[in-house]
């Protein structure tokens, strides 16, 4: 069974069309101790949706991971907890954080935090229809005049989460403004915490890792945006985690995880969607580079595999 208490984990972020099976393989190989796939609708799962069932499979050597689930009530989260069970992930993490209209406008995600008896109600439900351990990711209230986080994680603790995950921002925050960790810090140090606190927004280095583990004494860290194109974020901060000087990543290494990444997603999505998602890839893996611009423009232009590999050829004698 996963130990949630283990060594400090670097869990990557669950993100929608970025945290694919390919790039979650890449990450693990950068340090990432956790991983997470991308949402996935309860409801979806149950009408068989094709792209939902792709999106819970993993392999081996991406464990321990956990498949996260959305859903608004009992009937569809138990059933798609039971279908996510066949899996056999590590853990199944409901997703009570998603501040995007079309899924928390209908209860789903960070949505239910107007509703808290019906979160630990829900999340009740899914803890019963299974075995496996279940954890929740949310974030701190709903609007900036409701932030309850800290009697939510405990009821949820009461109902038999074994880990929560904390975005230091509201519901009506979106993305906006700066995560507040303070409130996470708060959760971790009430006494009446027993399971792991993972605490998550705004991490966009290495070093950010180790200085908010020290301030708010988090269990672990979740790392989102700054890893899209960066999986090298993990490496680093598990350099500094062991008092080791970060290796700094050259741009041939940037360059074949880029092309490793790029094959893999051919492979899970088409060379057509391929193309397209690795789009949103480009600027993290070449950030920094000097007059990169025309390159980038390259790169999110052509609708051609062999020209990206040329694109990509071109980059490293320039570099
Ligand atoms: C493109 C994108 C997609 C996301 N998809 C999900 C998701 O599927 N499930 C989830 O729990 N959070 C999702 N999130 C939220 C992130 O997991 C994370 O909580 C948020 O980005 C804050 O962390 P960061 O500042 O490290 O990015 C998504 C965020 C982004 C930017």
């Amino acid at each position: 069974m996963i130990d949630f208490k283990s060594d400090f984990p670097l869990i990557l972020s669950p993100m929608e069309a970025i945290t694919n099976k390919p790039f979650r393989k890449i990450c693990k190989r950068y340090g990432a101790d956790i991983l997470i796939t991308e949402f996935i609708s309860s409801d979806a799962l149950l009408r068989e949706v094709e792209q939902s069932i792709v999106k819970m499979s993993f392999d081996e050597e991406e464990r321990p991971l956990g498949i996260q689930i959305f859903g608004n009530n009992e009937e569809s989260l138990t059933l798609a907890t039971k279908i996510a069970e066949r899996e056999k992930p590590d853990f199944i993490d409901i997703n009570w954080g998603c501040p995007v209209k079309k899924i928390a406008g209908k209860g789903c995600g960070s949505g239910i935090l107007n509703d808290i008896p019906r979160m630990v109600k829900l999340t009740e439900t899914v803890v019963k229809a299974t075995n496996i351990p279940v954890t929740v990711k949310t974030r701190l209230g709903y609007t900036e005049n409701s932030k309850p986080i800290v009697e939510v994680a405990e009821r949820l603790q009461d109902v038999g989460i074994q880990a929560i995950s904390i975005h230091g921002r509201t519901r009506s925050q979106m993305y906006k403004g700066q995560a507040d960790w303070t409130l996470i810090g708060e959760v971790k140090n009430n006494q009446r915490m027993i399971i792991p606190v993972f605490g998550n927004g705004d991490i966009d280095s290495a070093e950010k890792v180790i200085e908010y583990k020290n301030r708010y004494g988090v269990d672990g860290i979740l790392i989102g945006r700054a890893s899209i194109g960066n999986p090298f974020i993990f490496q680093q901060a598990k350099e500094l985690l062991e008092n080791k000087t970060p290796t700094p990543i050259s741009i041939e290494e940037k360059v074949m995880v880029c092309k490793e990444h790029f094959e893999g997603l051919i492979a899970l999505r088409g060379e057509k969607n391929a193309i397209f998602e690795m789009r949103k890839n480009y600027s993290g893996y070449f950030k920094g580079l000097r007059d990169f611009k025309p390159f980038r423009l390259q790169l999110v232009s052509t609708t051609n595999q062999t020209e990206i590999h040329e694109i990509f050829n071109r980059i490293l004698e320039a570099y």
